[in-house]
């Protein structure tokens, strides 16, 4: 696989960069909540105009399907971007169509420009090869390169992921070099002990990893909505709780194989609805009332979880411990990341939701040893699965 370093010593001067990033940041209207995935393409954008490249960037942000859609253009994501960049983004209001033309035609050298959403166009995710290929060519056309610094959509075997890297000569990203190094290492022979605490709202996303995962960990610590059902597998009474009725005997298994090695919750935030100002009150899970929903794990559990952690050489946590969004029931994940931030250790958090929480719970970022971008495709990463995006880099002619 070909890198950016290899491209930089190459010379890039006054060449056009294709550049992939996963700009699909959580907005709140036009507001962007989030910006880390921003923040963790700059390292490939800067050293790109340092070294005089002409830069157009290209990212999906939700999921239209296929059209224009206002709700989902990265308009605000490029007002952001040149902010944090501290310098100008030129922003085409579409993808491939006269606008994206006239931008990148207008680049000067270490100048950067943002096209509009990749998936206002049916060829982005379509499942036909040749609709896929005939957008990709149109993307390729923007480049005389292609970089792919998009690590959360690796996993996606889209045009701009997957089949771009065909038609250009093709290159690894600082952010895909770096979330790859860390990952092979969590995959390898991670220093042990190794503990894995893993959250979020169901077993069924979780089940590749954890079947991946269970022969490697000394610990597997599970909380959030998904922990529910391991507890009924146990025999307990979860009330309203998040529940999969049919993972119960896979979780029976997972136990029965996990023996010690699986740590659950021992008490949870139980209310009377999902919702901030609902009633509420901590709970031991033999005594969760039949009318009432787990939405947080509770303090006792957290200084099990805590003390789980202790003595880790090597932590992976994907999946908030609870309903962090609502105040109430965020200090089981404020509890746990703060476990993390004091394992003198590797410590790696999964992208997605944990990734959000730990900068939305104000956490410092720094404590950590790598916070991912990819949520998806660090999983299906973690689970030994063919990564769409990373194969292409790799087979490039
Ligand atoms: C993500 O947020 O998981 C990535 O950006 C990929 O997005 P997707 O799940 O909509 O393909
Ligand atoms: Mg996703």
């Amino acid at each position: 696989m070909k890198t950016l370093d290899d491209l930089l010593s190459a010379g890039v001067k006054g060449r056009r960069v294709l550049l992939r990033a996963d700009l699909n940041v959580p907005l709140d209207g036009s507001t962007i909540t989030d910006d880390g995935r921003i923040r963790a393409v700059l390292p490939t954008v800067i050293a790109l105009r340092e070294a005089g490249a002409r830069i157009t960037v290209v990212s999906h942000l939700g999921r239209p399907k296929g059209a224009p859609d206002p709700k989902y253009t990265l308009e605000p994501v490029a007002v952001r971007f040149a902010a944090l960049l501290g310098a100008p983004v030129a922003f085409a209001a579409d993808t491939v169509g006269p606008a994206a033309q006239s931008t990148v035609d207008a680049l000067g050298d270490g100048d950067v420009a943002l096209l509009e959403n990749l998936r206002f166009n049916v060829g982005e995710t379509s499942k036909d090869t040749d609709t896929r290929q005939a957008f990709a060519a149109q993307l390729a056309a923007f480049g005389d390169v292609y970089v792919d610094d998009a690590f959360g959509a690796v996993h996606r075997k889209h045009a701009s992921v997957f089949d771009v890297a065909a038609l250009l000569p093709a290159y690894a990203g600082k952010l895909v070099v770096r979330e790859l190094d860390v990952l092979s290492a969590l995959t390898g022979t991670p220093t042990s002990p190794y503990v894995v605490v893993l959250g979020g709202s169901k077993v069924s996303d979780k089940l590749a990893v954890i079947n991946a995962l269970l022969p490697k960990v000394d610990r597997l610590v599970i909380g959030g909505g998904m922990c529910f059902t391991f507890l009924k597998a146990q025999g307990l009474e979860v009330g309203k709780s998040l529940l999969e009725a049919e993972m119960i005997d896979t979780c029976a298994d997972l136990l029965a194989r996990g023996g010690d090695k699986i740590v659950l919750p021992t008490d949870v935030v139980a209310a009377s609805a999902f919702a901030a100002d609902a009633d509420h009150d901590v709970v031991g899970v033999d005594a969760i009332p039949a009318d009432r929903l787990g939405l947080d794990i509770g303090p006792a559990t957290v200084n099990t979880f805590a003390a789980a952690l202790a003595g880790a050489k090597t932590v992976f946590w994907n999946g908030p411990m609870g309903v962090f969004e609502l105040a109430p029931f965020a200090a089981g994940t404020l509890g746990v990341a703060e476990a993390i931030t004091k394992v003198d250790g590797f410590t790696v958090v999964g992208g997605g939701d944990s990734a959000a929480a730990v900068r939305a719970l104000g956490l410092d970022e720094s404590a950590f040893g790598h916070i991912s971008t990819g949520g998806g495709a660090s999983l299906e990463y973690l689970e030994g699965k063919e990564l769409p995006g990373i194969s292409a880099l790799s087979s490039e002619a």
